[in-house]
């Protein structure tokens, strides 16, 4: 294996792939229903990296270093037997990690076995409110909090000892739901995460206004229930831990905006229909589809990913502010978060 790393010296680690970029919710800060509505061409299934050519080039990736597997959208779970798609990537030597982010809304207790017995290692589920009207308002599509959280016990019930939930926080929005959310899954075994608003993509109007900072997060926390810094489980990762001074289990915060952690960022994503971008906030990605369907060899496409990574600059959350409001950057629904 060649130790890959870019132009400011940071390995390629971990591989996360958009299996689809629809999504059955309209969350307003990832897919707003003013353009994601029956206008807009979400992708046929022509475009769709088969799981054949997903799992023809997930080795290429582990030859430069990757070891961990993110599977998200849109919402993964639209995509059929993604159970099919696991069972192939576990095999794979080198991978020892495979996630997936979903919303949860549709993860029945059968579909949460078979995608636990396939190899799936963790799930991530994102909820953004405990409250129902708040949950509904920001979810755009009347789901309730209940179906998410039948998601999540399927998830445990199945047999993933702990569920990451992720929780964007917006003023004015869902920061009442802070503590709330705090309180709900205290002690649960599951791990809540705060993330920070974020400005991807080009449809969700965001402000810097719209933003809770991480610390103002942790304080209101901190007023209701002692929580004291815990280490990083891995360096890199993305989310600041706190546990409960109580011994009922941790919380953590993604500060994206505030603090960004573009110097450790070790991940490359791949769109469902196959381009590879460098960072969430790209504009352009490289084109792996074609290249598979014209015929390239494995180690072509290795070379080009190699150089990809090698001549890699982006550090877009650290930049944020500085010249950077007029790029055209990509939709997370379509590259995954
Ligand atoms: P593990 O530590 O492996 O469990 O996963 P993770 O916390 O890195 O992944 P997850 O996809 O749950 O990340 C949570 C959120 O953090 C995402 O939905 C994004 O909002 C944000 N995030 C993750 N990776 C990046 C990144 O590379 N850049 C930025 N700016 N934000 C990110
Ligand atoms: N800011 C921060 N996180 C976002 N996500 C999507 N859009 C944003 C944004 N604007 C992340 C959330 C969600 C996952 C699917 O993508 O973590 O849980
Ligand atoms: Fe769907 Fe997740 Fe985007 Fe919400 S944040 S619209 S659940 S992909
Ligand atoms: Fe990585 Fe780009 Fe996120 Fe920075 S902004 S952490 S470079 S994906």
């Amino acid at each position: 294996m060649t130790d890959l790393t870019d132009q400011f010296n940071r390995p390629l680690r971990d591989l996360r792939i958009s299996v689809t970029d629809r999504c059955n919710f309209r969350c307003t800060y990832c897919m707003p229903k003013e353009v994601f509505n029956s206008k807009y061409q979400f992708l046929v299934r022509d475009d769709l990296l088969s799981f054949e050519e997903i799992t023809r080039l997930v080795p290429l990736f582990v030859e430069h270093g990757v070891h961990k597997l993110r599977l998200t959208g849109g919402e993964p779970l639209l995509r059929k037997n993604l159970e099919v798609l696991i069972r192939e990537l576990v095999k794979i030597p080198g991978i020892d990690d495979i996630a997936l982010t979903t919303n949860a809304s549709i993860l029945t207790l059968e579909k949460a076995k078979e995608l636990k017995q396939a190899g799936l290692n963790r799930i991530t589920v994102s909820l953004d409110a405990i409250n129902e009207n708040t949950f509904k308002r920001m979810n755009d599509m009347d789901v309730s909090v209940q179906k998410v959280l039948n998601g999540i016990d399927n998830a445990r019930v199945a047999g993933f000892e702990s569920v990451k939930v992720n929780m964007v926080v917006q003023k004015n929005r869902n920061e009442e739901d802070i503590v709330a959310m705090a309180e709900y899954f205290k002690g649960s075994g599951n791990v809540l995460r705060f993330i920070e608003y974020m400005d991807v993509g080009n449809t969700n109007g965001w402000e810097m206004d719209q933003v809770v900072s991480g610390k103002e997060i942790i304080d209101r926390i901190q007023q209701k229930f002692p929580i004291e810094p815990a280490d990083p489980n891995y360096r890199g990762e993305v989310a600041k831990r706190w546990r409960y001074q109580d011994g009922s289990g941790e919380i953590g915060v993604i500060t994206s905006v505030t603090q960004a952690f573009c110097q450790d960022c070790t991940r490359l994503r791949l769109s469902a229909e196959g381009s590879l971008y460098t960072c969430l906030f790209a504009s352009t990605g490289t084109d792996v589809r074609r290249l598979l369907r014209e015929g390239a060899s494995d180690e072509y496409i290795s070379e080009v990913i190699a150089s990809l990574w090698k001549s890699r600059t982006d550090r877009y959350s650290e930049l944020r502010g500085k010249n950077t409001d007029a790029i055209h950057k990509v939709e997370m629904s379509y590259i995954g978060g």
